[in-house]
């Protein structure tokens, strides 16, 4: 069975303008030719528009790795869907790991952002995934579920073909230590499963649920190969074209 995979990158706080629209531009000529899978990069607010202006019209989204969740107004420090999209933003990466945890996003101010930016034709890559300690006090599943049900609260069936879950344990994420295959795969079957829940088995089999943490080269194409594993967010690993093009092109 030939699959599509999702495959993004997120920058994170990485490049100067010149590294980022060199970087676009490689990836662009590399990845042109291929139809096979969906593509992503999300570089920092102020790369958006110079990346837009390189990857537009070509099989690459652009996406932006945070969004205020409020529409506009007298909010000191923070960037609104409202400019987002007139930079040619198509997605919104929220909830990630760092922002959860380095910045105290709570579940409640996760899911406004998504709300918003749903409202606004979004398309949402929705991150969950545990702690170390949550892992070892045999906690994956709550905290996963929690973090899905609570980050989608409100949010319809018919929003669901925009919605993106991106499962990254947060302690695989930047330390090189990836799950198993297996290991992704038990907690990729289970948001599907809660996906279900919420939302019915139409719905479930569809939605695209991406792995992160420390995808490399050497292991995507395991990690592809589970079955409930629908692409790659790729943090590290995306900002050299060496390492993102074999991940970007994996089969
Ligand atoms: P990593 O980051 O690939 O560097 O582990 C993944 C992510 O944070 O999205």
């Amino acid at each position: 069975m030939s699959r599509n995979y999702y495959i993004a990158g997120n920058w994170k706080m990485h490049m100067t303008r010149q590294q980022a629209a060199e970087l676009a531009q490689a990836l662009v000529n590399e990845l042109r030719d291929v139809s096979k899978h969906r593509y992503l990069i999300a570089p920092s607010f102020t790369l958006l528009e110079t990346v837009s202006a390189v990857i537009e019209g070509t099989n690459i989204r652009l996406g932006a790795q945070n969004c205020s969740p409020e529409e506009q107004g007298a909010h000191t420090g923070e960037v609104s869907v409202l400019q987002l999209k007139d930079l040619g933003v198509q997605t919104i990466i929220l909830g990630h790991s760092e922002r959860r945890h380095s910045y105290k996003e709570d579940d409640e101010l996760i899911n406004k952002k998504v709300k918003l930016a749903l409202k606004h034709g979004f398309e949402v890559i929705l991150c969950i995934g545990e702690l170390l300690e949550e892992r070892e006090a045999g906690k994956v599943e709550e905290v996963c579920e929690t973090q899905i049900v609570k980050g989608l609260e409100g949010v319809k069936a018919s929003d669901l073909s925009s919605i993106v879950i991106a499962y990254e344990p947060v302690w695989a994420i930047g330390t090189g230590k990836t799950a198993t295959p297996e290991d992704a795969e038990a907690v990729h079957a289970f948001v599907r499963k809660v996906i279900e829940r919420l939302y019915g088995e139409d719905i479930a089999s569809k939605i695209i649920i991406q792995y992160g943490g420390s995808v490399k080269p050497d292991n995507v194409k395991e990690l592809m190969a589970m079955e409930n594993i629908g692409g790659a967010l790729v943090g590290g690993a995306s900002l050299k074209i060496d390492s993102f093009l074999p991940i970007a092109r994996f089969s």
